[in-house]
């Protein structure tokens, strides 16, 4: 019987699943584990969008099928935080599309806009969902240095070199994971008029969109023209501490948009509505001090992990915004054998920098999901340690 199609076959091997089973037997043997791997809020959703989500469940409307493109009055709220948060006009009837969460809509993009044989580019170090997807669509991955030099932000120029005919979409993700590099609005510019004068798609996605520390991240959407060529993925998961729940949208080109829902119409029915209805309360309380407070506490955290992480003799980049720190590997060590040493000889857990592909390559990187006690002690630990 055969229960493993090539498709999946033909993955990289996942290369956390060694770091989880070293983890998982540390905590069985009752090892004192400071998980900074996996990058899931510790503090629960506000409660503002948990009554909302509980009236929307109570309310038999919400029980059926959510069809119709998502929510009608989700839509039209998600176009008016894009107006008040970034000046950009999106047509809830065409320009936007609800979804489950952002990895949803960013892995089935490629098999939305591309066709065996295709190609499509993806950021190095980068999420590995990208590069998956491509390759479930029969398409090939053509990968793209974001380097420390440059803020992480790719050299478009130096892709003339590479045969581009065959792309037709290109992966962008700022605010960065795993970098946590930011982009900026003359980027995006360039982005947009590189992808255009290629005919080329781009999924900017911005999952962490909301997670700043100083100026608030610019939208892809901003740029003159990116409606021609750009779709841009947000997320409620990371911005309201909602990554269970499910829900986030797709803003931008309405060609690619349509091509989503036939798509998505073939594979799911929608986001279960009091789900979408708990995302537009999320969304209307934006401006609520809950919210803010969320910022406040992992920048008080990123600030304690950056200092603390310095005093302890490493080189440690001040992200401005995500909630990760991206860490220069001491002494020349290799991601895995810094990430198989902080977990063997001080119980913490990190990820290694290689996971995220071949330029992620002497970094490790760390989640600010735990509390300031936590990073301050990890801290501790790792200036004990000689590397
Ligand atoms: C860069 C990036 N994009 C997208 C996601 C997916 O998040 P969600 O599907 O919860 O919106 C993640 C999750 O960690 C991420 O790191």
């Amino acid at each position: 019987m055969q229960t493993k199609s090539d498709r999946l076959k033909a993955l990289p091997p996942y290369l956390f699943a060694e770091i989880d089973r070293k983890k998982k037997a540390a905590v069985a043997a009752g090892r004192p584990v400071i998980h900074l791997g996996i990058g899931d809020p510790d503090t629960p959703t506000p409660d503002f969008i948990i009554k909302a989500a509980q009236a929307a469940v109570a309310d038999p409307a919400t029980h059926q099928y959510a069809l119709d493109r998502g929510d009608a009055a989700f839509r039209k709220t998600i176009a008016a935080w894009h107006r008040k948060r970034f000046g950009v006009a999106l047509d809830p009837e065409t320009e936007i599309l609800p979804a489950q969460g952002s990895k949803e809509t960013l892995s089935h993009l490629p098999l939305a806009v591309m066709n065996p044989g295709d190609a499509g580019l993806v950021p190095d170090p980068g999420y590995p969902v990208y590069a998956s997807s491509i390759a479930f669509a029969g398409g090939e991955v053509v990968r793209f240095p974001i380097t420390a030099d440059r803020g992480y932000l790719p050299d478009l120029r130096a892709l003339k070199a590479k045969d581009l005919r065959k792309v037709k979409l290109i992966y962008l993700n700022y605010p960065n994971n795993p970098t946590a590099a930011s982009a900026t609005p003359a980027f995006y510019e360039e982005a947009v008029a590189w992808a255009r004068a290629r005919r080329i798609v781009v999924a900017q996605d911005a999952a962490y969109s909301e997670v700043y520390f100083e100026e608030p991240p610019p939208s892809i959407l901003q740029a003159p023209g990116a409606k021609d060529v750009a779709v841009e993925f947000y997320s409620c998961s990371k911005t309201f501490n909602m990554t269970g729940w499910r829900v986030g949208w797709v803003a931008g080109n309405a060609a690619v948009i349509e091509s989503l829902v036939q798509l998505k119409s073939n594979m799911d029915n929608g986001v279960f509505t009091a789900m979408q209805r708990a995302g537009a309360a999320a969304l209307e309380g934006y401006d609520r001090p809950e919210v803010h407070a969320l910022r406040a506490m992992y920048r008080r955290r990123r600030d304690c992990l950056v200092e603390a992480l310095t005093a302890a003799g490493l080189e440690v980049n001040r992200p401005q915004a995500t909630f990760y720190v991206w860490i220069r590997c001491p002494g020349g060590l290799d991601s895995r054998t810094f990430a198989d040493r902080l977990l063997a000889e001080a119980d913490i857990v990190a990820t290694p920098g290689i996971g995220y592909g071949p330029h992620g390559e002497g970094y490790i990187r760390m989640a600010l999901t735990v509390p300031e006690a936590k990073l301050q002690e990890a801290a501790a630990r790792i200036k004990r340690l000689r590397f």
